[in-house]
């Protein structure tokens, strides 16, 4: 199979997948290459297709047109049970009278195993989740994030090849969720298999993932690392969607975009090319950095992240006060879409 860039064979293949419901096409000619061993993220507004997408790879949708190859073997008509796939669901519902090892269990009873290797591969899988001592507990007398960890269990039990997430940290508190989100990459590198989780938070899959596709209209907008898609954005709204975006429409319906931490603020006039005059209209301090918005002349609003090092360097700005804004050249990209 051909390998693009001479790498592994993907262990996920897409090749031009669409699907429509009705009238919607909720997945729109979509083609990707997922490596082995990824952490690989969907993000995209609500209705983006993002779980369309995840259903197919699934097998619970089928495609109207394309392929979907998993480690090279054509899995388009292979039912779901029939892929070495497991997916938990954006609400991952846990059996309410059922305790936590029949929960994880649940799928190998549902196989037929053989009851002591049930047990085995259950008490493994709760030791994996530090959750063994929890095993006779029903989900009511959880915490939230420990029945998420119950639904990973019960997902890796059956020790699929690629897991699919839909939504798994959106039922958690951001503080939980921030561990959690830890957690599950320190997961991943521990069981050693392919993840592809779908999140509508930028910033969870900028720090999480180490692919991202970023989906508008059933369509794949972008590919790449977090880096990539924050720095080298290829439209405006892919800039836009990573990360708050500076957008300086220029002639012939080109943009420049800046990102704020780009942005330098003086009181004299910088010998730079990119300078524009501007007014602090308000600065909001958030322990390791100032978000401060700038107005220039036409009204346009400019935001600017300043490190307290640089606000100390600059002395203290009064709202209204005239400034100048500038960036190098390197830091701006331009964007044609
Ligand atoms: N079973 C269905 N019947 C009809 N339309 C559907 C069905 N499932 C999804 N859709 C439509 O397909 C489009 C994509 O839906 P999908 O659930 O894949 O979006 P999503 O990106 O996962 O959104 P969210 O972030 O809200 O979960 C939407 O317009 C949705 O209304
Ligand atoms: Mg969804």
């Amino acid at each position: 199979m051909d390998t693009p860039g001479g790498g592994a064979p993907p262990v996920i293949r897409i090749e031009s997948v669409s699907k429509n419901f009705g009238a919607v096409p909720a997945v729109a000619g979509v083609s990707l290459d997922i490596t082995r061993g990824d952490f690989f993220c969907l993000v995209g507004a609500s209705g983006s297709g993002k779980t369309t997408l995840l259903r197919l790879i699934a097998g619970f949708e089928r495609p109207e047109r394309g392929r979907i190859l998993i480690d090279g073997e054509d899995m388009t008509n292979r039912p779901p049970y029939a892929r070495p796939v497991n997916m938990m669901f954006q609400s991952y519902a846990l059996f309410p009278h059922l305790s936590v090892a029949d929960n994880v269990g649940f799928g190998l009873v549902e196989e037929r195993r053989p009851r002591a290797e049930i047990r085995d591969r259950v008490a493994a899988a709760l030791e994996l989740f530090d959750m063994a001592g929890l095993s006779a507990r029903k989900p009511h007398q959880l915490s939230g994030g420990q029945r998420q960890r119950v639904a990973l269990a019960r997902a890796l039990v059956k020790k699929p090849k690629i897991l699919l997430l839909d939504e798994p940290l959106a039922a958690l508190d951001k503080k939980l969720r921030e561990k959690a989100q830890l957690e599950l990459v320190a997961l991943r590198e521990r069981v050693g298999i392919t993840f592809v989780m779908v999140t509508h938070d930028q910033e969870e899959a900028m720090s999480m993932a180490s692919h991202i596709a970023l989906m508008r209209d059933g369509a794949l907008c972008q590919v790449g690392t977090p880096r990539q898609l924050y720095d080298e954005p290829q439209s405006r709204f892919a800039a836009d969607f990573f990360g708050v975006a500076n957008l300086f429409d220029e002639a012939e319906g080109r943009t420049v975009m800046v990102r704020p931490e780009q942005i330098a603020v003086s009181r004299e006039r910088p010998q730079r090319a990119n300078v524009l005059a501007a007014a602090l209209t308000n600065t909001v301090f958030l322990g390791n950095a100032y978000v401060c918005h700038f107005a220039l002349d036409g009204g346009k609003v400019v935001q600017a992240r300043l490190s307290p090092a640089d606000m100390a360097a600059l002395g203290a700005l009064a709202t209204g006060e005239r400034v100048h804004l500038s960036w190098e050249p390197a830091a701006a990209r331009v964007l044609t879409s």
